[in-house]
């Protein structure tokens, strides 16, 4: 018997792994612990968020009384940590927001985690999900491993690196079981349109400019984002604690050849001439400090625990198309501000 904290389970990812949860281990109890910042929507939950064994918090990681209390009422055993402020850009202009969040936040659930657990601390586990970011820039050539140096170079992967050093730190030193997951970007169904493959959708179906940064030719490697749920899912089981596992599809795309494809699949779909699409491709200055590349090694987590993506880039990005095709109200609620009432509309008479 598990009562599972999942932090930022409102957004993107946290709801992929929610839902897994929720759905597969239904002896579990899921507590999905999020502040419903302009990246949560509980209305990623909508087909589970009836279950028996699923709970909602609305508390910010900020809030300790708060933290503690969650704690306390829901008797927590594990914890998923997701809950983050997760866009470069928005770090770039405001990075305040990202210490306090993905630093203090991170810290302040390390704190409520040890003092509740302090009586067995090893029979339980706090599960950081973290970022290839951290890891910085790579040439040409290369990957990142687990044994990669940290060097983050926007304010998002410093706030993200510090988050991991100080879950490392608390394993160290007062013995809490860890396990932290890197992982490279990931795509799919909820996706939040400030994202480059969600926004590009959305600007292509609204025929709006599909803005690329600089030379097009920054590099990041892709995974479908159920087949990152899958591996949080196998770490959190099967992970050795105290370690670190690098996840990532092999699957390295130029954003100008991204963009392209998703121009070809958008085109097929929507009945459009070849080409329709690729007009509005717009090159825009680029984002100050812009890593060239990212690519995951994930030897490790192939290995030891059997994991590998489940689907071609090709594939995971025709489904997300299609999810966005099937969910324009989704899309229509989040790009105009409607979703958060549905907080209110959800919970007003809870
Ligand atoms: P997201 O921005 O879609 O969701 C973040 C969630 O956290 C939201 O629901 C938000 O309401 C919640 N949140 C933010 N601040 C909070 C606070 N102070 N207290 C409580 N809740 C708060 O992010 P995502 O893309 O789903 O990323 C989830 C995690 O995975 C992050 O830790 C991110 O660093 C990591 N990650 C993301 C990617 C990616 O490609 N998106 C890749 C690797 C790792
Ligand atoms: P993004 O989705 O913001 O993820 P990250 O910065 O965490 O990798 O961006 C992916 C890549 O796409 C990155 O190289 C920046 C680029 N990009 C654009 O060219 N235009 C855009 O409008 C956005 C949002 C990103």
């Amino acid at each position: 018997m598990k009562n599972i904290l999942i932090t930022g389970g409102a957004g993107f990812i946290g709801s992929h792994v929610v839902r897994l949860f929720v759905t597969k281990y239904p002896a579990y109890k899921i507590i999905n612990l999020d502040a419903l910042t302009y990246a949560g929507n509980l209305e990623n939950l909508s087909d589970i968020d009836q279950s028996p064994n699923y709970f909602f918090e609305r508390v910010n990681i900020l809030d300790v009384p708060e933290l503690e209390r969650v704690f306390n009422e829901h008797q927590i055993t594990d914890v998923v940590h997701l809950a983050a402020e997760s866009h470069v850009d928005r770090s770039i202009h405001s990075p305040l927001d990202f210490v306090y969040t993905n630093i203090v936040g991170t810290v302040n659930l390390l704190n409520a985690a040890k003092q509740y657990w302090k009586a067995d601390l090893e029979n339980h586990l706090f599960y950081h999900v973290s970022t290839d970011e951290v890891y910085g820039a790579l040439g040409a050539t290369g990957f990142f491993t687990e044994s990669t140096p940290y060097h983050p170079n926007s304010p998002y992967s410093a706030s993200k690196a510090s988050s991991d050093h100080f879950v490392r730190a608390y394993g160290e030193t007062y013995g809490l079981p860890f396990v932290i997951s890197n992982c490279s970007n990931n795509y799919g169904p909820y996706h939040f349109p400030e994202k480059l493959i969600p926004l590009f959708i959305n600007n292509i179906i609204t025929k709006r400019p599909l803005p690329v940064y600089g030379d097009g030719l920054y590099t990041r490697d892709w995974l479908y984002v159920k087949d990152h749920a899958i591996a949080i899912d196998l770490v959190f089981h099967k992970g050795k604690k105290d370690e670190t596992y690098n996840i990532g599809g092999f699957n390295e795309w130029r954003n100008i050849d991204l963009v392209k494809l998703l121009c070809k699949q958008m085109d097929e779909k929507l009945g459009n001439q070849p080409g329709t699409s690729d007009a509005l491709i717009t090159y825009v200055k680029d984002r100050p400090g812009h890593d060239r590349r990212y690519a995951i090694d994930a030897t490790k987590i192939n290995v030891e625990l059997g994991w590998k993506p489940s689907v071609t880039f090709e594939q995971g990005l025709s489904e997300t198309i299609d999810w966005f095709f099937d969910n324009q109200e989704w899309l229509n609620n989040v790009t105009s501000g409607a979703y958060s009432k549905y907080y209110d509309h959800m919970y007003e008479n809870r």
